[in-house]
């Protein structure tokens, strides 16, 4: 087993990284609080992994919600179905809620614990690949605002993490491949030893490989760990996280939510970061190249879509979380490995570059 703290002085928790270990009393009862818990699942992980999670739990007072699935339920509305349950239940605030699911369900069930009597305590077992190297860790919480993504959340850190690498064999591909977007994301940020290791293992990864995968986790979860320790509410590096996401929002909030996935619309992202870096002369083309090949590899989009129009991209990237007096900040890339954050690119360059690939 794989263990690493998030050190965050006395909201630090611990994320364990293990097979087996989603139904295990053992990982959760040091951190359960007080004895009523709600889990939060959706459709399909109701299916595979409700039943074993409350037989868990049959010495609490446990009461379970199952949410739709998908992105386009992230709204303030389905956390009202979370505070309806709890008031129903009568839940107090000594009480727990359990996110059992992918990125979707546990930016949810964290924002109804951020806000559920100013605050509940509330545990992440992330279930896709992409909520267990990045959305589960962090304490990032929130929803959708039809126009922009995560626009209403708050900062609430999980009591744990429990990533259980078995719970990866029910995945969807499209969802593996989405999580791979946000794993290559982490080589590309700030570490490339790890990004040439993808590029040599991505289709073990594919095929997983359970080792590996844990690997990846672990990998992942450290680099996030670290930067989340240094600046919790992102004042500064914690933006570096969003490498291709303000160009990846945009193609959400676009196309609407759901249709692509959050991976797939940052490795999209990521591409066209790169592209712009390039333009701006800070990145080799042969690094683009690479980037664009490591995506193309894992089968994920590498172009915005093609009825996106530039000036629709400049509309909603300029709605991003990192506008401040409508000066925006971009993660742009100077290696792999080497991504820094920009207020000074040049607008009207990023407007050609956009232009350029979207030919309108
Ligand atoms: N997913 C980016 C962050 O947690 O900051």
């Amino acid at each position: 087993m794989n263990a690493l703290q998030v050190e965050l002085g006395e909201r630090s928790y611990p994320i364990y990284i293990d097979s087996n270990i989603y139904n295990d009393l053992s990982y959760f009862q040091k951190h359960i609080r007080g004895n009523k818990v709600l889990v939060v699942c959706d459709s399909n992980t109701a299916q595979h992994y409700l039943q074993a999670t409350l037989a868990m739990l049959s010495d609490y007072q446990c009461q379970s919600i199952t949410l739709s699935a998908g992105e386009s339920q992230k709204t303030l509305d389905t956390v009202s179905q979370i505070y309806d349950a709890l008031m129903q239940y009568k839940f107090d605030r000594n009480c727990t809620l359990i996110a059992l699911g992918g990125g979707v369900v546990g930016d949810i069930c964290g924002f109804a614990a951020a806000t559920f009597q100013r605050g509940v305590t509330f545990i992440q077992v992330p279930t896709t690949l992409l909520a267990q190297v990045d959305s589960s860790v962090g304490g990032k919480t929130g929803v959708n605002h039809p126009l922009g993504k995560n626009m209403i959340g708050a900062f609430h850190q999980p009591a744990c993490v429990i990533a259980d690498m078995s719970t990866l064999r029910s995945l969807p591909p499209r969802e593996l491949k989405a999580g791979l977007a946000e794993v290559i994301k982490y080589g590309l940020i700030d570490d490339a030893e790890f990004y040439h290791w993808l590029n040599d293992n991505l289709q073990d990864l594919l095929a997983l490989d359970t080792d590996k995968l844990a690997y990846t986790v672990t990998r992942c979860c450290g680099n996030k760990a670290r930067i989340v320790a240094a600046d919790e509410r992102e004042s500064g590096q914690r933006a570096l996280l969003n490498l291709g996401h303000t160009f990846g929002h945009a193609i959400e909030t676009a196309m609407g939510y759901g249709n692509w996935l959050h991976g797939e619309a940052i490795a999209a992202g990521m591409c066209m970061a790169a592209r712009f870096s390039a333009n701006s002369g800070f990145l080799a083309e042969e690094i683009v190249d690479s980037v664009v090949n490591t995506f193309k590899s894992v089968g994920l989009p590498t172009e915005p879509p093609a009825d996106m129009t530039s000036e629709q991209f400049m509309d909603l990237m300029y709605r991003d979380k990192k506008v401040r007096d409508n000066v925006l900040t971009l993660v742009l890339m100077n290696d792999v490995g080497g991504a820094f954050l920009s207020s000074t690119f040049d607008t009207e360059l990023l407007r050609t570059t956009l232009f350029q690939t979207l030919n309108k």
